[in-house]
């Protein structure tokens, strides 16, 4: 991408609104405005209260980006936004939101797919070359992706049930830890015993690289009744040892997925991780010397890259623009979009929308 070319992002997909101006890979402003508070009281995502606050919020994080990079809307060249995957009062939101803004200033218009915004995040924030292999992690995606080029993905494998940090969710939700419960799982596993309870390690006697986690919160569940029912009620320790089990039986299925993946992966230059769960640090350290091991370069972009946002937005409709050109006022904002329309559809409907 020419490295004066601006653009601004918009994502609205989930229950982040976010907006961000780009300038080549230089990140000029990214605003995100979570609405964790708002949804606190339901236990998950309510999909009409993201739509409203997206749209109640979406012009102001894009003035409040444009002014923190110090461009007003003239000096912008492409509008590019989520059309999908998402739910779908969101992601309506935002297109509608960048179809005004395009047809004001007659820019062009770039529809990107969320996924594809995770997925190209490696090159935003160190500019890794095609080919490389991602993981996607995080409370609504897990799969594993080869990138070829900034519209071209081969899916290797995904999840064919939960995605795991809606697993460390649950988990938290069950042991009576604080959401999100990817922290605070992994917190308590720091000082837990993870070979004290047994957890299964889901879909390793299966082919491939599709991965499974709602058997982990089932063992996890009959575990802690069984030592409710034995000894009245749970003690720090039992706690502990039971998020170090469940967070060890995450790794050793997500690692020996990956070792399946890098080997079906020829020429790649790297090995990327996005997604919150990918801040998870024994998840981490597992897969950069699973890396090591085989001489390939492990990439985990910064967390506030790894999260939603809409500077990974902005680039991918950059590299996607330079491909393809833009699209008419006739763009659509669609609920689900696969990124490897040859994989067939993944299962599961995740906490925070649906999988691709
Ligand atoms: O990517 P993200 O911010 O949002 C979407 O899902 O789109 O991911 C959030 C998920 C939550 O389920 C959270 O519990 C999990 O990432 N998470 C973690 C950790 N930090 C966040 N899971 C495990 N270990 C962590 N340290
Ligand atoms: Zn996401």
């Amino acid at each position: 991408m020419d490295g004066h070319f601006t653009i601004l992002g918009l994502e609205s997909s989930c229950d982040d609104t976010a907006a961000a101006v780009l300038r080549g890979r230089r990140i000029l402003s990214s605003v995100v405005a979570d609405q964790t508070a708002l949804h606190a009281a339901y236990g998950g995502v309510v999909p009409e209260i993201a739509a409203r606050a997206h749209a109640e919020k979406l012009d102001h994080c894009v003035e409040q980006a444009l002014e923190e990079a110090g461009t007003a809307l003239g000096d912008i060249d492409a509008i590019a936004v989520t059309a999908g995957p998402g739910l779908i009062g969101g992601v309506l939101s935002g297109v509608m939101m960048a179809k005004g803004l395009a047809a004001a200033t007659g820019k062009p218009l770039i529809g990107v797919n969320h996924l594809a915004g995770h997925a190209l995040t490696p090159r935003l924030s160190d500019g890794l070359a095609y080919p490389y292999l991602i993981l996607l992690v995080s409370g609504g995606h897990c799969q594993f992706l080869r990138v070829d080029g900034p519209t071209e993905f081969t899916r290797l494998g995904s999840t064919i049930d939960d995605a795991p940090g809606e697993a460390f969710d649950k988990t938290a939700r069950l042991l009576g830890l604080p959401q999100p419960g990817g922290p605070s799982v992994e917190h308590h596993a720091a000082q837990g015993d993870e070979t004290r309870f047994t957890f299964p390690r889901p879909l390793l006697d299966r082919d491939g690289c599709d991965l499974s986690f709602s058997g982990l919160k089932t063992a996890l569940l009959r575990q802690r009744d069984a030592l409710i029912a034995d000894q009245g009620g749970l003690h720090p320790q039992d706690v502990n040892d039971l998020c170090a089990g469940f967070q060890a039986a995450v790794r050793d299925v997500v690692v020996e997925k990956s070792r399946r993946a890098l080997s079906a992966s020829d020429g790649i230059s790297g090995f990327a991780v996005a997604g919150g769960v990918a801040a998870n640090s024994a998840l981490r350290s597992a897969l950069k010397a699973l890396c090591a091991s085989r001489d390939i370069p492990f990439i985990a972009p910064p967390l506030a890259l790894c999260t939603d946002n809409a500077a990974m937005i902005a680039y991918a409709g950059g590299e996607i623009f330079a491909e393809r050109g833009g699209d008419d006022l006739g763009l659509s904002a669609r609920p689900r979009w696969p990124l490897d329309k040859r994989a067939p559809a993944a299962l599961g409907s995740g906490r925070k929308g649906a999988k691709a």
